[in-house]
């Protein structure tokens, strides 16, 4: 269970992050959503403390963060960037394997799990394991960006809008994949997003942040059946709600 507690952030004289208090459960896939330059990445890279806050304390299954040497807690937690970050001059078998190797796990079990994680995203371990991220398509290069998070088995992974790059159709294929895979090893994700399709389809919860400051938490039929103030429904988007209101038999207006 991941907790933030009261966290600010502030450079110079501006603060990005306003007393953020919430708490993300064990297996949940948490949706952090927002405008940009509302403190979406700024939060989810003091989880793995690629940024320390001003104030106020996050901690990860009772433990205090700040206390946690920064090496090892990112060892432990996957992460996914909107750029992939694969390294060009490695294979795609050794971007998949980095994580497990730097912790020293046993080669022969986890080269089995590079094959196994390549086939769980439809990618034939025989045909892609030897090539160079360049020699793959947008679309595959996410997947193995994905795969990577999960190679160390990792109870927790970010993912900052990971699927943005791709074109709409292989992006909601990856949500399927994504949401299909969550099934399966129920780790607890955070995956910041700005498009609210993308929110409602794969989210446990959604924590919608405006200005540094959170505007509501709730499950994705909460927000769009109980949207909290103009600005969670003009995210939401009229259109959508009065499409959805209708779906939801026994709610109205809004
Ligand atoms: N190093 C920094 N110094 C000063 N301000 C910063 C710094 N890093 C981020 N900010 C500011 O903090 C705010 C939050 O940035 P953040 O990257 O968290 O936004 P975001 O919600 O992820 O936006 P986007 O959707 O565009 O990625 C922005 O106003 C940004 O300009
Ligand atoms: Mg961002």
């Amino acid at each position: 269970m991941i907790v933030f507690d009261k966290v600010s952030k502030s450079y110079g004289d501006s603060v990005v992050i306003k007393e953020l208090s919430f708490m993300i459960g064990k297996g949940e896939l948490f949706v952090l959503i927002g405008a940009s330059g509302c403190g979406k990445t700024t939060t989810m890279k003091m989880i793995n403390r690629l940024i320390e806050p001003s104030s106020g304390k996050i901690s990860i299954d009772s433990q205090d963060i700040s206390f946690t040497d920064p090496v090892m807690l990112r060892r432990d937690i996957g992460y996914v960037i909107q750029q992939i970050g694969l390294f060009p001059h490695m294979t795609i078998e050794q971007n998949v394997a980095l994580v497990p190797k730097l912790k020293n796990m046993n080669p022969a079990a986890y080269m089995k799990r590079v094959d196994e994680l390549l086939n769980m995203v439809g990618l034939d371990p025989t045909l892609f394991k030897r090539r160079y991220p360049s020699e793959l398509s947008g679309g595959q290069q996410q997947r193995v960006g994905v795969i990577r998070a999960l190679a160390a088995d990792p109870p927790i992974i970010l993912m900052d809008e990971p699927f943005s790059a791709l074109d709409p159709i292989s992006r909601e294929q990856l949500q399927d994949e994504l949401t299909g895979l969550q099934k399966q090893i129920h780790k607890t994700i955070v995956f910041v997003t700005h498009d609210m399709d993308e929110a409602l389809k794969i989210a446990d919860r959604i924590c919608m942040l405006k200005d540094g400051k959170i505007i509501q938490i709730g499950t994705p039929h909460e927000l769009v059946n109980q949207p909290q103030n103009e600005s969670v429904i003009d995210f939401i988007g009229r259109k959508r709600l009065q499409r959805n209101h209708s779906a939801y038999s026994g709610h109205t207006g809004g």
